[in-house]
């Protein structure tokens, strides 16, 4: 088998993204390393979830810091310690500052519930409802110094019907989501997806248009 991909994996809250990761390494459908999963809150559930598989873990509590800037430099010094091939954001719910953004270029994956460029930022179920959008979904694109504007590099959409809650919608969204981590990074590790200089290829392609999820 070769050599394993390298990942950091960050989270705020459940991590149930962080499980699927975990899952697909164990069920070798991912071939995968995670070498610590980093939380931003000492409650998140993530963080039990890594424990029970025997992950590192790390909070660097975001309460104790007054500027991003400091954040972001702590962060950043821990995460060149451990000079992860990627940093995934499973649900860190931290806006990252460009430095740091520039540091690990067009190594870090975000995943966010909406059709990007549509709905980025907070609320997007909500504010997709009050639109009476018909479809809705989940985008993994390369973080760039911009918010959710990255290169898109997988899309999964599902329709939105008529009484639909948020909640609804995110339990659609979440289990997409669940397998769209785990796809996308297998195909790095395969090196079936690569990255250069900030473009992302597919077989050898130039992606011009996000990879629609088969579900
Ligand atoms: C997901 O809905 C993801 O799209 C968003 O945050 C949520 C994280 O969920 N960025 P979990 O912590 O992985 O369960």
């Amino acid at each position: 088998m070769t050599k394993p991909i390298t990942l950091a994996i960050l989270i705020s809250g459940n991590g149930s993204n962080l499980q699927a990761i975990i899952e697909a390494i164990e069920t070798g459908q991912l071939n995968a390393e995670i070498k610590a999963v980093v939380s931003n809150n000492p409650e998140a559930y993530g963080l039990v979830r890594a424990t029970r598989h025997n992950l590192h873990t790390w909070v660097i509590n975001d309460q104790d810091y007054n500027s991003r800037k400091h954040y972001d430099e702590v962060l950043r010094h821990y995460l060149e310690t451990i000079d992860p091939d990627y940093i995934v954001l499973a649900g860190f719910m931290r806006i990252l500052s460009p430095g740091f953004i520039d540091a690990f270029e067009h190594r870090i994956l975000n995943i966010h519930p909406s059709l990007l460029p549509a709905y980025k930022g907070l609320n997007t179920y909500q504010r997709a409802l009050d639109n009476a959008e018909t479809q809705h979904g989940v985008s993994i694109h390369l973080v760039t110094a911009e918010l959710d504007a990255g290169p898109i590099i997988l899309q999964a959409s599902y329709a939105v019907e008529a009484g639909d809650r948020v909640e609804d919608l995110q339990r659609r969204g979440i289990q997409l989501e669940h397998q769209m981590f785990p796809q996308v990074l297998s195909w790095l590790s395969d090196k079936r997806l690569t990255i250069k200089e900030g473009q992302v290829f597919y077989d050898q392609a130039l992606l011009e248009q996000p990879i629609q999820f088969d579900h």
